[in-house]
């Protein structure tokens, strides 16, 4: 949308600026020095007409009339060349600013940033997930869904849990991004725990904190279910549940992925 605007923008300006030097005011004709004037007309018919003796009045020779070509539509050369680098400036700012607005404007349309409808249906996802023992990755919004294997009614109790719907949905966005210095963290099928690369962090499959030097469990969006349909809203991060929040996988399931010693 803005890139059209600026396109209309710098049209409009240029066909103002071209309207007003084609259009411009026409100076009066009697200021054209090449073409006589009433008076001497009359007096030069008088002179000619027989028996009449006319004393003539020799005018004061005219100032050297300005060229035409400059004065014809009243803008010399000076002024239109001024003009045309100030709206070229003019345009050329505005553009600047249109398109740094364009450049900030949030893409709200779909991707990370935005409500991401899951292209698997809610029942399909259920399958993905008991099938292959592993989160489905979104990678359009960067999050892994999960399902939550708690009571409902002690998910109300902890706010990562209540802020992301988990007690009316049952389903977990969880943002791949660890909570300790932000590397992208991937799923260890052997452990069936999250296990992030850089430091050793690790986190349950509903993204609880289990070890390593990461603060908490990691960061969340909310989720909403529209019959079939999961909308998660990655515009809203939630912060990931403390450390001691145990509502599932409390030990790994079979070999870590990542050795690295942890704090
Ligand atoms: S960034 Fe993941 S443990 Fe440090």
């Amino acid at each position: 949308m803005i890139a059209g605007l600026v396109v209309v923008a710098t049209v409009a300006a240029w066909a103002g600026f071209m309207a007003y030097v084609v259009l411009g005011k026409k100076r009066p004709e009697e200021q054209f020095a090449d073409e006589p004037s009433q008076e001497l007309v009359g007096a030069r018919t008088a002179a000619t007409a027989p028996g009449y003796v006319v004393e003539l009045e020799v005018p004061e020779p005219a100032p050297r009339a300005r060229r035409i070509d400059e004065d014809v539509r009243g803008v010399s050369r000076r002024k239109f060349l001024n003009l045309a680098w100030f709206t070229a400036l003019g345009i050329g700012t505005l553009n600047f600013l249109l398109a740094s607005l364009d450049f900030m404007w949030p893409r709200l349309r779909g991707g990370f940033g935005a409500s991401i409808t899951v292209d698997l249906s809610l029942d399909e996802l259920r399958n993905y997930v008991d099938q292959r023992q592993e989160p489905y990755f979104v990678s359009d919004g960067r999050f892994f869904i999960a399902f939550y294997q708690g009571d409902p009614a002690e998910a109300e109790d902890i706010p990562a849990y209540k802020q992301a719907n988990t007690p009316q949905t049952g389903v977990l966005a969880l943002y791949r991004k660890c909570v300790h210095l932000g590397c992208s963290v991937p799923w260890c099928h052997p452990s069936q725990w999250f296990e992030c690369p850089c430091h050793g962090s690790k986190y349950s499959v509903t993204g609880e904190y289990r070890d390593g030097p990461a603060p908490r469990g990691l960061d969340r969006f909310p989720v909403e279910i529209r019959g079939q349909q999961v909308v998660v809203d990655t515009s809203t991060l939630i912060t990931g549940p403390p450390r001691g929040t145990t509502t599932s996988q409390p030990q790994p399931e079979g070999e870590h992925c990542v050795t690295v010693a942890s704090e």
